[in-house]
């Protein structure tokens, strides 16, 4: 079997992550491959670029085309049906807490919990033989590095774990060592970085701005430091030259920015598209949006 392509699209707010992915996940589909097109954004915007209703389940888009938006309640579950009665019993050893504000809790606490088990989700997915390709349009940067730190945080506070947490009762219903239940929590952390160092392809998206190449040094320092695999860089919303002072200026502007961006990529693929005259959407937009990706 074909290794699949697993793609995520990151980057930071606004900058057309949702667009790339979706006219990349278009075009997959349109080559025959068996495509889902994911998102994790909190305010998800897939359905209205492909002009279609989400519903909170892998929803049809054309041929070879799923497209799912998870917002945080499905992320919540995954969670919860995975580990949430298990770290509860751990939680619930010292602190008197109801469960549903322990969920609460826990979501909100730890940054990236919901990109570590989405991660967990896709890798889940990945095993299947239903898809070919998977094209993941996650949040704004911020929470992207909150996913690349999750696992590290909680190696960190699991090697000073265990000398508490031995000592803690065995859980109520799963009878287990609660240490037990840790070190799947772990295992689960570490299979899931080496599936993101190993199967995932990052696509970052930017602009030509000074704010956008500075943010880009250190989300690449990121990625080294992790050991991440970047397939491309993709600098959005270009405007053309038509003669105007003002597009020329702006322009010229975008072009050294263009330049510094290359220098920090290390080789990598740098993909320059345009600004269009109008906002992208219906597939018919991403199709010439498309264009320009490949
Ligand atoms: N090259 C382009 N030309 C014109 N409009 C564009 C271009 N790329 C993206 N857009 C428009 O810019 C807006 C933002 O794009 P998009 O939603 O893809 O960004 P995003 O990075 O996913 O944003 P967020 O961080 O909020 O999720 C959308 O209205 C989209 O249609
Ligand atoms: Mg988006």
């Amino acid at each position: 079997m074909d290794q699949k392509t697993i793609t995520i699209f990151a980057g930071k707010g606004g900058v057309g992550k949702t667009t790339c992915a979706a006219a990349t996940a278009l075009q997959y589909a349109r080559n025959g491959k068996r495509t889902l097109v994911i998102s994790t954004d909190p305010t998800p915007s897939l359905a209205d670029i492909f002009e279609t209703t989400g519903s909170g389940k892998a929803t049809p888009v054309t041929d070879n085309l799923l497209m799912h938006e998870l917002g945080l309640p499905e992320v919540k579950l995954m969670w919860e049906t995975r580990f949430g009665r298990e770290v509860f019993e751990v939680f619930s050893s010292f602190v008197a807490i109801e469960y549903p504000d322990f969920v609460d809790f826990m979501t909100s606490i730890l940054p990236g919990l919901g990109d570590e088990f989405m991660l967990d989700y896709i890798r889940q997915l990945s095993q299947k033989d239903e898809t070919d390709v998977i094209i993941w349009d996650t949040a704004p940067l911020g929470q992207t590095l909150a996913l690349l730190e999750t696992p590290t945080l909680l190696r960190q506070h699991l090697k000073m774990a265990p000398r508490i947490y031995s000592k803690l009762k065995v859980g109520k219903q799963s009878r287990q060592p609660v240490i037990e239940i840790l070190k799947q929590w772990e295992a689960l952390s570490a299979a899931n970085i080496e599936f993101l160092r190993s199967q995932v392809k990052f696509c970052t998206v930017t602009i030509a701005e000074a704010l956008a190449v500075n943010q880009l040094k250190g989300v690449f320092a990121e990625m080294n430091k992790y050991d991440l695999k970047r397939e491309k860089i993709i600098v959005n919303n270009l405007v053309p030259v038509d003669g105007s002072t003002f597009l020329t200026n702006r322009a010229a502007q975008q072009k050294r920015y263009l330049k510094q961006i290359r220098e920090v990529t290390d080789g990598l693929p740098v993909i320059e598209v345009p600004l269009f005259p109008g906002e992208i959407k219906s597939l018919e937009m991403l199709d010439r949006f498309a264009v320009y990706l490949v």
